[in-house]
């Protein structure tokens, strides 16, 4: 009896002690976990698509997607852990995927993977879309890493996204992430409270002062490791429907004698010769024209002519820690049209500072240009119409609260389009191709069986004259009647 109550004792002991240990994660779990996940371009909007995100440990860097959660397709790369990072980076380019459509992936290593996540890819043929726009999300100082007010309106864009059931497609943040770009652990802390929205809507960036180093002036290796985008990161452009987006790095040189200067001009040239790109907007990180005092000189003197010239619609900055925008100003600076809220084909651009994604806020006092202003901390909503308007909203954020307090439309005559025959999609026109393809070979094959048929019906009938019974041995090596053997016996 003793030695029963020491088992049952001893059992419920070592029971008692493996409850700790069977509620601890695995050893490695946590540390393959995908974090930080994040979407961006470096290609065509249409067909390519590059997945980013971080693991504490070193693991497989593979995608997943389909168009459901079955998945089919997948891609892998190599992850890796530069010398800045505390974990490794993994980053997995999707190519040849289907525009205008909405995928579904993970992404990780088999037994570490995400959540199911979904993106959708730019339209080939133009239709109405949307962007959101934030810039100036950095923290205080190096001693201060406070991103309240980043936090605060990351969540009011998922909650936007997620009431407008996906409407946006991309997001562009106008430059300063975090205030010194050499703190990992800053820039981990701001991917983190980034990756809600991220990890299924667009993530792209024009480069801002707070990402080069304070004392090398070099861009941080940390940007280039931990994002995504065209060409060399800094000065690049994309279509999107039927708008041309342009991001500048104007922290960089931009002189009539810089290959950024070349570049745009040669972006400019091309794009206002192409029908199909009816809107040009352009984002970058110094305002030429703000409230807070006297703009970058050197975009206004450079860029601004560029704008007027090549007929830009809109442009975005951000560095001032407010928003503010102005009435459709030229080159100098001067008013071209004083409506409040409604542009019908301005000649010029209209120019707009968002810079208050959580930055500590800056003082400002409107000026006689100024259309709209105020320090608060919020985001900017855009819609292109194929009816040829661009419509803008500025959402303030506060107590987690937004709401409507600016908003403009601009009208392109020349942006509204006429919808075309569904003929016209190069993808209906490969379906209507395999249809009618399968009709013919449908016919021919059925005319091939019914000229079969009759041909067999015929040679039946020709030896069932000639007195046969239908069997082709017998068709062939037909035996004589039983009265021509009368004859032959009678002979
Ligand atoms: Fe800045």
């Amino acid at each position: 009896m003793n030695s029963v109550i020491k088992i049952i004792l001893l059992s419920v002991l070592v029971f008692i002690l493996s409850i700790p240990l069977s509620m601890k994660p695995t050893a490695g779990e946590s540390d393959h976990t995908p974090i930080r996940i994040h979407l961006s371009w470096e290609g065509d909007p249409r067909t390519e698509l590059t997945v980013m995100w971080e693991t504490a440990g070193m693991t497989d860097s593979i995608v997943e997607y389909g168009s459901d959660l079955r998945y089919g397709s997948s891609e892998k790369n190599v992850s890796s852990k530069p010398d800045w990072a505390n974990g490794y980076i993994h980053q997995v380019k999707l190519g040849g995927l289907k525009a205008g459509r909405e995928y579904h992936y993970r992404c990780g290593s088999p037994g570490y993977w995400s959540g199911d996540f979904t993106f959708r890819t730019a339209p080939e043929i133009p239709e109405d879309f949307s962007f959101l726009v934030i810039g100036d999300s950095r923290n205080p100082g190096n001693n201060n890493d406070d991103l309240n007010g980043w936090e605060m309106v990351v969540q009011s864009m998922k909650d936007d996204i997620r009431e407008n059931q996906d409407k946006y497609d991309f997001i562009h943040f106008l430059g300063d992430n975090i205030y010194n770009p050499n703190q990992q652990l800053v820039w981990e802390k701001w991917f983190d409270i980034l990756s809600i929205v991220s990890r299924e809507t667009v993530f792209m960036e024009s480069i801002g002062n707070h990402e080069y180093d304070y004392s090398s002036s070099e861009v941080v290796p940390n940007y280039f490791g931990q994002f995504a985008f065209p060409g060399n990161e800094l000065w690049y452009s994309y279509n999107y429907s039927n708008a041309h987006i342009i991001s500048l790095d104007t922290d960089g040189d931009f002189s009539p004698e810089s290959p950024q200067y070349h570049w745009l001009v040669n972006d400019l040239e091309r794009v206002s010769k192409d029908e199909e790109n009816k809107w040009i907007i352009v984002m970058f990180h110094r305002p030429p024209f703000t409230s807070g005092g006297k703009g970058d000189q050197d975009v206004k003197e450079y860029l601004c002519p560029l704008f007027d010239q090549y007929g830009v619609d809109l442009v975005l900055a951000g560095h001032m820690h407010i928003y503010e925008r102005f009435y459709p100003l030229d080159q100098t600076g001067e008013v071209m049209d004083r409506n409040e809220s409604d542009y019908d084909d301005p000649p010029v651009p209209v120019y707009i500072v968002d810079g208050c994604a959580g930055a500590p806020q800056y003082s400002s006092y409107p000026k006689d240009w100024t259309a709209y202003m105020e320090k608060e901390f919020g985001y900017s909503r855009i819609s292109v119409s194929l009816d040829g308007t661009l419509h803008f909203e500025h959402l303030q954020v506060r107590g987690g609260q937004r709401k409507v307090v600016d908003e403009f439309e601009i009208l392109k005559r020349d942006a509204i389009y006429v919808i075309e025959e569904e003929a016209d999609d190069p993808e209906s026109r490969t379906n209507m191709m395999w249809i009618v393809i399968f009709i013919v070979v449908f016919v021919i094959i059925i005319c091939i069986v019914l000229l079969m048929v009759k041909g067999s019906g015929k040679d039946r009938d020709n030896y069932e004259e000639r007195g046969g019974n239908g069997s082709a041995l017998v068709s062939i090596n037909p035996l004589p009647d039983e009265s021509a053997t009368s004859e032959d016996e009678k002979k």
